[in-house]
């Protein structure tokens, strides 16, 4: 088998002088060009990320494991996007880092790829910018944090931040403990360790078998993190050898499996965005829709924190991934036979998983929760659709219906949400709009807006809200996310008033303004789009995002481009 490096090192013309030539600067011996396959560890290192942050030393140990399988490994950086940093919010840049991440493989002389990521939008950026060159390639996560523990109380990062201002709002829990639990909750290296958007999309990085088995739920500072970042180098070199690439792992019952995985986790409603843009880059189809039909009715089996009470640490040590995969198989759900990364089918893999503990880890037939995968639901308010995340919302409000309190956009939100005049209570709908991929933009993790505080002192924990925004996967909430199409976008969503009457009817599907078509029709005529961005990547982002419902990828980056560059340099 030729190897695609070859066309760079393999030649011995001037050509080949200058790869070899230029890269021999760095100590590389002559007898590394000459036929290993050469291994991109595409790294998101960055101090600007804290949840990356370790990938250096990750990436070291996946170099022992290429060099130990007869690999020459080059570590390259891509853009790393950091989730607490990055304004106005990460997701504006999952698509950029995505072309940074294809354009860096294709362009330069690599046989497989092993990607490190971690941060909720490192892994799908990754996923999705590798998947268009559709090369030989694993992921390797970089592993959740330890737990947090502050005052003899666990915290879990994101979920217990929020339950803590809202606290603080409320008057109940003075500032100087407040802060005081800032070093408390991210206490060691590592992604955010509940079940948030990182460790949902680490388990479906898992799930769609683009990694060994127990990627998702090993903590960064663990010895087995290092183990498996090994291993993973191993095992890239082999994939080589053996034509694995992106495409033959990413089916259709890849995606299914994933789906029906996250439902089993209770995951973030964040990894339906991401999944159906990864599916769009390798041509399989895969809507909205399938969300609700495959994963709806499943259960929650994982006991986590913002659904539950653990955290990531706990989930390792009762099995991890692999025990739910293996219940999910047993159950009849899964397709046994889907490959992974490793060459097996996923049976194989996780056909011993053994759960140490039954109250992280429910079995099928005794779940955590009923019912708990993502619902969509549609109405005048929604044609294209909207998520809900059932297994963190409020039982009693899956059925609701109430006075609409709009806000126009977040800067209004927050002005008024805290103001004790505003006419609201816990039967009002909260309307927030041009959060969507074209009107924040990007897409920010707004959708599950502050309680107003006087409702807060009052003991109200939650109220039905909807917008055209996302939710951190940390968050929880009655909370309507993804309507699509967007206010922005001229969506019905920007036609809400305040007062106007909202029905929900979550076992229905169904979210309704209950406003006559002739209204919303005047209401329409006077409404004008909010000013769009004039130059820049923004620009160029907000004329060509597609909608929640299509994976929010840009237009132009659906599909592949394959790995050919037929042209040298010079
Ligand atoms: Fe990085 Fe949560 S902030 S994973």
């Amino acid at each position: 088998m030729k190897l695609r490096s070859q066309e760079w090192y393999g030649k011995n013309d001037k050509d080949g002088f200058c790869h070899r030539s230029w890269m021999k600067n760095q100590g590389y011996p002559h007898d590394v060009f000459t036929g290993r396959p050469v291994i991109g560890i595409c790294n998101t290192f960055s101090e600007l990320n804290p949840c990356n942050a370790h990938f250096r030393e990750l990436a070291e140990w996946v170099k022992r494991g290429v060099w130990e399988a007869g690999g020459f490994p080059l570590e390259f950086p891509v853009m790393s996007l950091g989730e607490s940093q990055l304004r106005p919010t990460a997701m504006l840049f999952r698509n950029l880092a995505s072309m940074d991440v294809e354009e860096s493989i294709r362009g330069n002389p690599i046989d497989g790829v092993v990607l490190l990521m971690g941060c909720d939008k490192t892994t799908p950026s990754l996923l999705m910018g590798a998947s268009s060159c559709d090369l030989p390639t694993i992921g390797l996560s970089g592993g959740p944090m330890l737990k947090g523990i502050h005052h003899g109380q666990e915290l879990g990062s994101g979920t217990s931040l929020l339950r803590m201002a809202d606290e603080l709002a409320a008057g109940r829990l003075p500032v100087c403990e407040f802060l005081d639990a800032e070093g408390a909750m991210n206490r060691s290296k590592g992604h955010c360790m509940t079940m948030g958007t990182a460790s949902s999309m680490a388990s479906m990085v898992e799930a769609l078998g683009m990694s060994l088995p127990e990627n998702a739920a090993i903590p960064a500072v663990d010895a087995r993190r290092n183990t498996l970042a090994q291993m993973t180098g191993r095992r890239i070199v082999d994939m080589v050898r053996e034509d694995l690439r992106m495409s033959k792992i990413l089916t259709r019952a890849a995606f299914e499996k994933a789906i029906f995985n996250n439902a089993a986790i209770g995951g973030s409603s964040n990894a339906v965005i991401h999944l159906l843009a990864l599916a769009k880059r390798v041509g399989v189809p895969l809507s909205l829709d399938d969300w609700d039909r495959l994963g709806s009715s499943l259960p929650c089996l994982v006991n986590l924190l913002p659904s539950g009470e653990h955290l990531m640490e706990d989930f390792y040590y009762a099995g991890g991934v692999p025990v739910v995969l293996r219940e999910l198989a047993e159950a009849g759900v899964l397709n046994r036979n889907a490959l992974t990364a490793n060459g097996r089918t996923v049976w194989d893999n996780v056909a011993k998983a053994e759960c140490w503990n039954r109250d992280v880890i429910r079995p099928f037939s005794h779940p955590f929760k009923a019912h708990a995968g993502i619902a969509v639901l549609r109405g005048n308010i929604a044609p294209n659709g909207c998520v809900i995340k059932p297994s963190a919302a409020s039982e009693h409000l899956l059925r609701h219906r109430g006075r609409a309190v709009v806000f126009e956009n977040v800067e209004q939100l927050h002005a008024q949400v805290v103001d004790e005049n505003l006419e609201i209570d816990e039967s009002c709908v909260m309307v927030l709009k041009n959060c969507g991929p074209r009107g924040y933009p990007g897409m920010a993790e707004v959708g599950n807006m502050p309680l107003p505080p006087k409702l807060l002192r009052r003991g109200i924990k939650d109220m039905v809200r909807i917008s055209d925004a996302r939710m951190s996967g940390t968050a929880y909430g009655t909370v309507l996310l993804h309507v699509s199409p967007e206010a922005a976008a001229g969506g019905p969503l920007a036609l809400v008033q305040t007062g106007d009457t909202i029905n929900l009817d979550v076992s229905a599907r169904k979210v309704c303004l209950e406003v006559d078509d002739r209204v919303l029709e005047q209401r329409r005529a006077m409404w004008t789009p909010p000013p769009m961005p004039a130059r820049g990547w923004t620009k160029l982002y907000v004329d060509h995002v597609l909608q929640a419902h299509e994976g929010a990828d840009l237009d132009f980056l659906v599909g592949g481009s394959g790995s050919a560059v037929p042209r040298e340099s010079h």
